[in-house]
């Protein structure tokens, strides 16, 4: 630990302050200003462009590099030679599991993976076509009050079975959206399959007839699940966080970090990437679109680009781009009409000044809509995958969040720019 300090200098005469500089084990320091509101001062910082709003050992990012690690491992390492169980393990508890490790986690998260029955009620309070988003948050909020006991989140036990319940219960209830959008009977967990092989079998399968899950398919979902296995502390894990610092239960704070994921900013833009895809068509209206992405007075913007923390590259987008072509291969659908606009506008983008002077590169989005449809699954079902597979670092940031020493309630301050303070004017009086 470095003894660095920094000194705030007021022009106005008072009194400098020095705060400590704490280094990081990976990455720019950080100057602590926890002392600054026993001064009377707060810091500006919307949008928290500069300022670190926890302390974390799960996941690092170096966006210059284009480098993300979960607990010290590269997501390229991950994503190739591990499993999502593995990554669910790894993010809970900070080491990789042994064989008896992961046999024994596997068999909870089967094991949880059941909804209760009246669950099903649930759903059937909704419209038949409401965005299967709507239905996650609401179903997931609900489910605390199925598990009453998941109200004691200071017990690290009751913390380490919610987590487990999430990571069952979250893609039975996400396919069962799909199964309700479609009006078809919802399909059960089946304990002898994979994660991801899994959830493909309870979104597509029909009572009526076999369905055997293409291993190849799979893996590909397994992959893109692990990429979107936690991000560090981006708006919908910093909502469960916030959420979370209040004692809530963790199934309204994870509902609320979906509520978060939702937005077109955030998990929401792999289905606004396939929309503007599709509005394209054809290569040939490309240049249109960058014309209009670049154009200050549209609000437009190319969407699966760009990014506030990596200017390199996005890591998961290389993997995403390669397990496209995997899909596309297996599928037939090298010719993919969609797959060529996908790839002719990344060309086009990357070559063009706005782009690279802006440092916008294709995100993790850009290329997960295009797996995701060679899979059949449908464009409003990409946010609820995403919400799917970032439960894992959801669960595992509320989890480390609440273990931490001298825990506090988060509580953001402002700077007011209201009225002064004046006087009630009673209605008869008023004017204008
Ligand atoms: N197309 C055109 N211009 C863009 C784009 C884009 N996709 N992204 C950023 N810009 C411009 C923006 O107009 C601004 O220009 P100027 O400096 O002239 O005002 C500049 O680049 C910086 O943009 P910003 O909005 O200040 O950057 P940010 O860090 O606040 O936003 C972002 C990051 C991801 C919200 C933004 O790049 C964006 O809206 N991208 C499209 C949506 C998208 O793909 N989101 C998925 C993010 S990755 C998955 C996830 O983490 O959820």
């Amino acid at each position: 630990m470095s003894n660095n300090t920094v000194t705030l200098n007021f022009s106005d005469g008072r009194e400098p302050i020095e705060l400590p500089v704490l280094d990081s084990s990976m990455g720019n320091p950080v100057i602590d200003i926890r002392m600054l509101a026993a001064h009377g001062i707060y810091t500006l910082d919307a949008g928290f462009t500069s300022t670190a709003s926890c302390e974390s050992g799960i996941t690092f990012i170096d966006g210059d590099e284009g480098l993300l690690s979960h607990r010290g491992y590269d997501i390229e390492d991950l994503a190739y030679k591990s499993d999502f169980i593995e990554v669910c393990y790894l993010l809970l508890y900070g080491e990789l599991p042994t064989a008896a490790q992961k046999h024994a986690f596997e068999s909870s998260i089967r094991h949880h993976s059941m909804v209760h029955d009246q669950v099903v009620n649930v759903f059937r309070g909704f419209r038949r076509d409401a965005h299967p988003m709507a239905l996650m948050i609401g179903v997931t909020g609900a489910m605390s009050a199925f598990y009453p006991d998941a109200h004691d989140v200071f017990d690290p036990a009751v913390r380490d079975l919610a987590a487990h319940r999430l990571l069952a219960k979250v893609p039975t209830v996400a396919a069962w959206a799909h199964k309700y959008n479609l009006g078809e009977p919802f399909m059960y967990p089946q304990h002898r399959l994979g994660y991801a092989a899994n959830f493909l079998y309870m979104m597509q399968a029909t009572p009526c007839e076999n369905y055997e899950v293409n291993p190849v398919l799979a893996r590909a979902l397994e992959r893109i699940f692990i990429l979107h296995a936690d991000h560090e502390q981006n708006a919908s894990t910093s909502t469960v966080r916030l959420a979370g610092s209040t004692g809530a239960t963790p199934f309204a704070c994870i509902a609320a970090g979906m509520a978060s994921l939702w937005g077109p900013l955030h998990g929401g833009a792999n289905e606004a990437v396939l929309k503007m895809l599709e509005e394209i068509g054809d290569v040939s209206k490309i240049p249109e679109i960058i014309e209009r992405a670049k154009d200050k007075t549209n609000p437009f913007r190319l969407m699966g680009f760009g990014h506030r923390i990596y200017k390199n590259f996005d890591p998961r987008a290389k993997v995403i781009r390669e397990t496209a072509h995997e899909v596309l291969n297996e599928l037939d659908m090298n010719d993919d009409p969609l797959f060529k606009v996908a790839l002719e506008l990344e060309r086009i983008a990357l070559e063009d000044e706005y782009f690279i002077e802006k440092k916008l590169y294709p995100n993790v989005d850009f290329y997960s809509g295009i797996v995701f449809r060679a899979l059949g699954i449908p464009s409003s079902m990409f946010t609820p995958l995403f919400a799917l597979a970032r439960t894992a670092g959801w669960v595992a940031q509320w989890s480390e969040m609440l273990s931490s020493p001298g825990h506090k309630i988060g509580r953001p301050r402002q700077r007011y720019i209201g009225e002064k303070m004046r006087e009630y004017v009673p209605l008869e009086k008023r004017t204008g």
